[in-house]
Order: structure tokens, then C-alpha cells, then sequence
């Protein structure tokens, strides 16, 4: 392997919050000294009660459950808007894009946003929400987006955020699993010059779920909506006529904040929980120390909200540091491949926080159209979602920030609420691909099959051996689903669902998920609710879904479908099938290949061998290994000769 290295630029090295030096040593005191050492991060943020412990956790049977900081007192809205009033009052804390070039810029100070959060914090205690309830918000990349999610903040209710891009059977599946009464939506999204009819979709959930008593309409797009009397409310009129001042409600650090539905092998999505002050430390502490963050920079984190990337680094992170976020409601080429850059321009980013596959959507398309911006405003450049191919990589690097700005390659998830193992930019060197080190108070192991841990430059399973504030606290309604899921396979630790390498220089290597989980363009899709949705076509006997590696999404949806006696496969079938998983589920688990299979690979117990499914599906059918273990081994023959690609 080349041993290709970026080191620290000398500027960083003198100027960043954090240098070599310091890295090594607060490293060092977050792991040896933690309760020190977390007591004393504590204080960035304003308590009601200051904590007086830090981490009272156990990933073990017996006394198992995360805790942080657990008889401090705080308001997470508070910390995100009150407190910068005096300060930043007049400074932007949204610069919004509109998804249309030619439409103009929203910038919403922090006193707007303050008055705008009050008001809607008003409206939904005056339908009934109280500190505990579930709020869900079904919403484009807007503003309102972050004033709902601070709105439940400030009164205490649990925000359960659904992508847009999620179809009504998706949404009302997480309506009732957290049995939220109400919804925050809008009439429509828009995104790249299309609408998204976000309501029409609330409408059908509504139908399908039956809990919901409230739906409150942002007019977005103005666009014609039905509004249904005694149920739906707009969302202009009751913000016109709430106070702009709320009191904050005091929560207990672990009072719950949001649930946020993400997949999982098995199953339907499960609902991650994270609560108040844990969660808002690492937030915002990441936040600041890996995008060496200083008020007044304006920040860009081009994700939607509808994920953790949203949450952690759209809203809490840069408001908990009085910062300025730049809110997208568009996509990174839409008029050109060119727009990324000109926003920009215009907004004078300076740090830029995005997907591989989004570079990679770009880089496809050529260099002129980032040739033809400026991009001098660039300081920092961050990468999120899934392992970076080292070529996109200097691609970011060379054509993007033209060797100027280091690359903060993080890895995480939407359980561990924020960066785990990242670069900072002052005091790591980089190698592309690599995610580099751990973040304070992070101790990644290496394990093998068997649980035992790995020394030195190893590949296995990736671990965390102790919890962090950031850390989710359950699955919403299903407790021994979350202890089952991450705390049985390896006992004391958390198990990450990722395979890693670690180099001689203590370098780790994503190397992408080991479970039943696909990333498809940095999304995380659960093989088995693909296969759920197939089955349910009525043409459809049996399916299974694997990933296969695609330029531009990292992976992409490759679904093998057994069709009923009688049955014929055609093109139109296929098409159909794709269609009614877009309807199911939503366009991101669309498949991208569907191959027609009279049987699948079973041992004599019954169960699927993936392994062959994945080879298949990549192509690889030299190396297919031991088939001899197949309950009917010539359906694998059947299976190569009609394979899609
Ligand atoms: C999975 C988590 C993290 C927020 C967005 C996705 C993969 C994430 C990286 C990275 C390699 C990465 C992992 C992880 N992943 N970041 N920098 N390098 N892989 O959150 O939907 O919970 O997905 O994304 O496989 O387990 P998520």
C-alpha cells in the first residue's frame, strides 16, 4: 500500500484549537482521567444544575444501561439560542439556500430565530404537547425544520424526525411506533427544480396510522393542499398569533430529546434514541474541536435533516457554538454540477462538510465546473456517511480546496450521535481513506470472531470499549432490543456493526459494515426491509437483497426475487418491482438491479447463503467458495448464468 501523507499545514498547526501536542494529551486525560475530564467539557454548556458525575454507565447484563451527567439539569434549546442573545443576537445563526438559484437567501439572526422558536414552542403547548410527548416533523430542507426541532427542545417533547424522501407507509410506520398525535409538515418539498408532496403523503399516513389529531402545514412552495378541518392547522396564522417568549422547561440531562428511526439487520427500523445533555455535549464539542469552529465562520453541513448528519451537525452542534449553519434545501448538482461551489461562493463557506457519494456524483461530471468558481473562501473540508475512496479523496483535496484545506474524514453513526474516530485538523496528518484516530474519550478495539481482541496492525470487527456521552440510550419502546442488538455479540463492549483495519501507525480503516446493512449513498438500508417489501407484492414467492459496490452510491441494492408459481419475469416486472419498493419504502431503496431467480442458495436447514448472493452480485463468480454445504447446489449455476450487470 503507498504510504501517501498529508501532514498538518504549518498555519494549522499554529493556529488550531487543537495541535499534535494537545490532541495526544487531552486524549490521553479523556481516557486515564475521564470523570475529570468530562466534568470539566461539561462546562461549555449552561446548566440549571451543574452535574456532579459524569459517566455512570455499564455495558454489562447485570447492571447495564447508559448514563451521563445524569443529576445535572439544563434546557437544550436554551443552550442553543438563549444564551448567545446577549452576545450574537444580531448574528446570523441560518443562512438558508433556496433550492432555486434565482430565488433569494433567507438569513435568520439569532434573535428571529429565538422569537421564531418561541412561538412555535407556544403553538404546540396550546395543542396539548407536553414535556415527554412525540412530535413528528415531516419536513423539507427549510428553516422551520430547525425552529420545530428547537421548539420540542424547549418544551421538553421528543422530536422524531422522517426524511422527506420516506413514503407514507414509511412514515406512518414511525408515526405509531412512537405514537406521536402529531406531525409537522409542509405542502410540498422541492428539491433539484422537483416538488416532493409532502402533505398528500402526511394524508395517506394519517389514514394508515389513525393517531394522529394535529398536522400543522408550513406553506412552503404554496402549493394546493386539503386541509382537513379540526385536524390540520396552518402554520402562518398560529405562529401569527402565539407570544414570541416561552420559558424553558428544565430537563434532567437524561430526559429524552429526539428518536430517530435508522436501520437494522433485522426488521423494522428501530427507533434510536438520544437524550439532552450527553448528546448536546458531544454535539457540540465535535463540532467545534473537528471543523476547529469559531463563531462568525459560516458552516456548512450539506446533509438533510431528516438524518443524524441534520441533527447533530445542521442544528445542535453549530447552535450550542453560536454559530452560523447554512441550511441547503437543495441537491449538490441541480441546475449544474457546478451549484455546490456557487453556494459557496455566495455565502463565503468556509467549511464544507459532505458525502463521498455526492464527490463522487461530482467529480463524474468534470473539473470545469468547479474550475469556474472561486472556492477561495474554503478553509476545511469534511466527509461523512461512508468510506471515502482515496481518488475522490484527492480529488476533494486537489481540485475542490487546491491542496489547501485538510480533510476531516469522520467516522460515525446515527447510535453514537456524533464524530467517533476524525481527523482534527490541526494535529492529524492525513492519508486518504484512513478516518485516521480516535476522538477524546473513544477506545476503539479490534476483535475477531471469536471476541478475542487484536493487537497491533489487525483487521476485524470494530468495538468501542467504554461509552461516551454521546452515546444513544435505547431503542424508543424495545429495551432489550437495543442491549440485544449491540451489547450480545461481544460482551462489554459496543459492537459498531463495522469491519476496521488498524495500520502500524495506529491508523483506522473503515471498511464498511459486517452485518445485513447496505450503505447506499451514505444511507443506511437494512437488506431485510427490502426483502420485506418484495414479499409483499403479490407476483412475489421469496427475495434477497444484498449490496454490490457501485461508483457513485458506494453500494448499491441488488435484490433477488423468486416469483409465485405461474409467474412470468419480464422487464415490466421489474420495473413494477422497483416501483412498488420506491411506494413501500421510499426512492433511496429502490433496487438497482433485480434478477429473476427460480431458487435461491439454502443450506439443509433453510437458511440463505448471502455469501454466494454478495459474489454474484459483484461479479466475483471465480471465488464462490464451498457450495458443496447447499441443500440444491445447481441453483447457483442458474444464478451466474443470470446474473444483471
Ligand atoms: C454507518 C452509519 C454518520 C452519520 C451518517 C451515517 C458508515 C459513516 C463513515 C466514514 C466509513 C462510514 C459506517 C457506519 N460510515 N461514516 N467516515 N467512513 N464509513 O449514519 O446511517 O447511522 O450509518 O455509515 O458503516 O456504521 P448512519
Amino acid at each position: 500500500m503507498s504510504e501517501d501523507i498529508y501532514p498538518v499545514p504549518a498555519e494549522w498547526a499554529e493556529n488550531a484549537k487543537v495541535d499534535a501536542a494537545g490532541y495526544d494529551r487531552l486524549y490521553r486525560q479523556s481516557i486515564d482521567d475521564s470523570e475529570a475530564f468530562w466534568l470539566e467539557q461539561a462546562k461549555r454548556l449552561d446548566w440549571l444544575a451543574f452535574p456532579s458525575r459524569a459517566d455512570e454507565s455499564s455495558f454489562l447484563q447485570a447492571d447495564f444501561g447508559i448514563k451521563w451527567f445524569a443529576d445535572g439539569r439544563l434546557n437544550v434549546a436554551a443552550n442553543c439560542l438563549d444564551r448567545h442573545l446577549a452576545s450574537r443576537g444580531a448574528a446570523p445563526a441560518i443562512v438558508w439556500e433556496p433550492d432555486d438559484p434565482t430565488d433569494t437567501p433567507r438569513i435568520i439572526t439569532y434573535l428571529e430565530l429565538y422569537e421564531q422558536v418561541c412561538r412555535l414552542a407556544n403553538v404546540l403547548k396550546a395543542q396539548g404537547v407536553k414535556k415527554g410527548d412525540r412530535v413528528t416533523v415531516y419536513l423539507p430542507m427549510i428553516p422551520e425544520a430547525a425552529v420545530a426541532l428547537l421548539a420540542c427542545a424547549r418544551i421538553g417533547a421528543v422530536h422524531s424526525v422522517v426524511f422527506g424522501g420516506f413514503s407514507p407507509d414509511a412514515l406512518a410506520g414511525r408515526i405509531e411506533d412512537c405514537g406521536s398525535k402529531i406531525v409537522i409538515t409542509a405542502d410540498e418539498g422541492r428539491r433539484g427544480g422537483k416538488t416532493v408532496p409532502l402533505k398528500a403523503n402526511v394524508d395517506a399516513a394519517c389514514d394508515l396510522a389513525g393517531i394522529v389529531e394535529t398536522v400543522i402545514v408550513v406553506a412552503a412552495t404554496g402549493g394546493t393542499v386539503t386541509m382537513k378541518p379540526g385536524r390540520d392547522v396552518d402554520y402562518a396564522t398560529v405562529m401569527a398569533a402565539a407570544p414570541a417568549k416561552c420559558p424553558t422547561e428544565p430537563m434532567s440531562a437524561e430526559d429524552p430529546l429526539f428518536i430517530l428511526y435508522t436501520s437494522g439487520s433485522t426488521g423494522k427500523p428501530k427507533g434510536v434514541m438520544h437524550t439532552s445533555g450527553g448528546y448536546l455535549l458531544w454535539a457540540a464539542l465535535t463540532h467545534e474541536t473537528v471543523f476547529d469552529y469559531r463563531p462568525g465562520q459560516v458552516y456548512w453541513c450539506a446533509a438533510d435533516i431528516g438524518w443524524v448528519t441534520g441533527h447533530s451537525y445542521i442544528v445542535y452542534g453549530p447552535l450550542a457554538n453560536g454559530g452560523t449553519t447554512l441550511m441547503y434545501e437543495g441537491v449538490p448538482n441541480w441546475p449544474d454540477a457546478s451549484r455546490i461551489w456557487q453556494v459557496v461562493d455566495r455565502h463565503q463557506v468556509e467549511i464544507l462538510y459532505t458525502a463521498p457519494t455526492a464527490l463522487r456524483a461530482l467529480m463524474k461530471d468534470g473539473d470545469g465546473f468547479v474550475a469556474k468558481t472561486s472556492r477561495t473562501s474554503l478553509k476545511l473540508l469534511g466527509t461523512v456517511g461512508e468510506p471515502i475512496n482515496p481518488e475522490a479523496w484527492r480529488w476533494y483535496h486537489e481540485i475542490v480546496g487546491e491542496g489547501r484545506c485538510p480533510i476531516v474524514d469522520t467516522w460515525w453513526q446515527t447510535e453514537t450521535g456524533g464524530h467517533m474516530i476524525t481527523p482534527l485538523p490541526g494535529a492529524t496528518p492525513l492519508k486518504p481513506g484512513s478516518a485516521t484516530k480516535p476522538f477524546f474519550g473513544i477506545e476503539p478495539k479490534l476483535l475477531d470472531e471469536k471476541g478475542a481482541a487484536l493487537e497491533g496492525p489487525a483487521s476485524g470487527n470494530l468495538v468501542i470499549a467504554r461509552s461516551w456521552p454521546g452515546q444513544m440510550r435505547g431503542v424508543w419502546g424495545d429495551p432489550e432490543r437495543f442491549f440485544q442488538t449491540y451489547f450480545t455479540t461481544y460482551v462489554g463492549v459496543y459492537t459498531t456493526g463495522d469491519g476496521a483495519r488498524r495500520d502500524a501507525d495506529g491508523y483506522w480503516w473503515i471498511t464498511g459494515r459486517v452485518d445485513d446493512v447496505i450503505n447506499v449513498s451514505g444511507h443506511r438500508m437494512g437488506t431485510a426491509e427490502v426483502e420485506s417489501a418484495l414479499v409483499l407484492h403479490a407476483k412475489v414467492a421469496e427475495a434477497a437483497v444484498v449490496g454490490f459496490p457501485h461508483d457513485i452510491k458506494g453500494q448499491g441494492i441488488y435484490a433477488y426475487v423468486t416469483l409465485n408459481a405461474g409467474e412470468e419475469s419480464s422487464d415490466a416486472l421489474r420495473k413494477e418491482l422497483r416501483d412498488w419498493v420506491r411506494t413501500e419504502i421510499g426512492p433511496i431503496a429502490t433496487p438497482d438491479a433485480i434478477q429473476f431467480a427460480p431458487g435461491l442458495p439454502k443450506t439443509r436447514s433453510g437458511k440463505i447463503m448471502r455469501r454466494i448472493l454478495r459474489k454474484v452480485a459483484e461479479g466475483d463468480v471465480a471465488s464462490l467458495g464451498d457450495t458443496s454445504t447447499l441443500a440444491d447446489p445447481a441453483v447457483v449455476d442458474d444464478l451466474v448464468k443470470n446474473r444483471v450487470g
